[in-house]
């Protein structure tokens, strides 16, 4: 393992998407506080926007980072149902997710705005996980690296320049929900991709040092294999982030393998 991959701190990030109610986040984060975790990893907590509040009173004074699953472009207007930078700060929010497939698919986002959104968490002081990956038929189709370079020099047209500002992960759209993992090869190929590509497109965004996380099915069993990979610093991870024991083995997992 190279120094600079030594010195990326890895992160384990959960994405509760559109699941629990406040008793049962606070429950989880309770639990999550309990149990011994590796100081050597980070977690980050992803709730709706409705749980903020208590998440963030439940894990204020801990180490673990809070953030909002989604933010609008603008800083404040006429955007019924849409929520700011400002306003997830307010709610205690230090992070926020970027461009996740749910939102490209759901909600029509493109790249544009995805890169309009990276500006907005960096205007608001925000560390952002910007998401990407391709489709089942686009990983057929032989078009997986075309659509990554596509989605990352899109979003570093105005990405904030610091390694420490920002967080990228992988998440191939057909191994989200799926069960369907990507090997640890295959999540290596795409990640060193990446981090070769962020080197050749915005030098100054210190791609040594960016962190590049893995999504898609990631589980307790398959965590500590993927870790392993040298450009793997880490993961989002959805439908078992739900349960606290299987988010706290993912994180042992991921500390294991590095
Ligand atoms: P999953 O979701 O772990 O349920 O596959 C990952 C994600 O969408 O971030």
């Amino acid at each position: 393992m190279t120094a600079a991959a030594r010195a990326r701190t890895p992160l384990v990030a959960a994405n509760w998407k559109m699941h629990l109610v406040a008793a049962e986040a606070t429950a989880f984060c309770r639990a999550l506080l309990a149990a011994e975790r590796p100081t050597r990893v980070e977690a980050a907590i992803f709730p709706s926007y409705t749980l903020l509040p208590a998440v963030a009173a439940a894990l204020a004074g801990s180490e673990i980072g809070v953030g909002g699953q989604d933010l609008h472009p603008d800083d404040s207007g006429a955007h019924t149902g849409d929520v700011s930078g400002a306003q997830l700060r307010d709610a205690g929010c230090g992070w926020v997710i970027v461009g996740h497939s749910e939102r490209r698919r759901d909600h029509g986002e493109d790249d544009v705005t995805v890169a309009k959104k990276l500006a907005a968490a960096a205007r608001h002081g925000l560390r952002a996980i910007l998401c990407l990956g391709e489709t089942r038929e686009e990983r057929r189709g032989g078009a997986t690296f075309a659509v990554l370079e596509r989605q990352l020099a899109a979003a570093l047209a105005t990405a904030p320049g610091s390694a420490a500002d920002w967080v990228v992960a992988y998440e191939p759209v057909w191994a989200i929900g799926t069960g369907d993992t990507a090997t640890p090869a295959q999540a290596q190929e795409a990640h060193a991709f990446l981090r070769e590509r962020v080197a050749a497109l915005a030098p100054g965004a210190l791609a040594g040092e960016l962190r590049l996380l893995y999504g898609g099915s990631v589980k307790p069993d398959n965590a500590e294999e993927l870790a392993r990979q040298p450009d793997v610093d880490g993961f989002l991870v959805g439908g078992a982030s739900l349960d606290a024991a299987k988010f706290l083995a993912i994180i042992h997992g991921c500390a294991a393998g590095r």
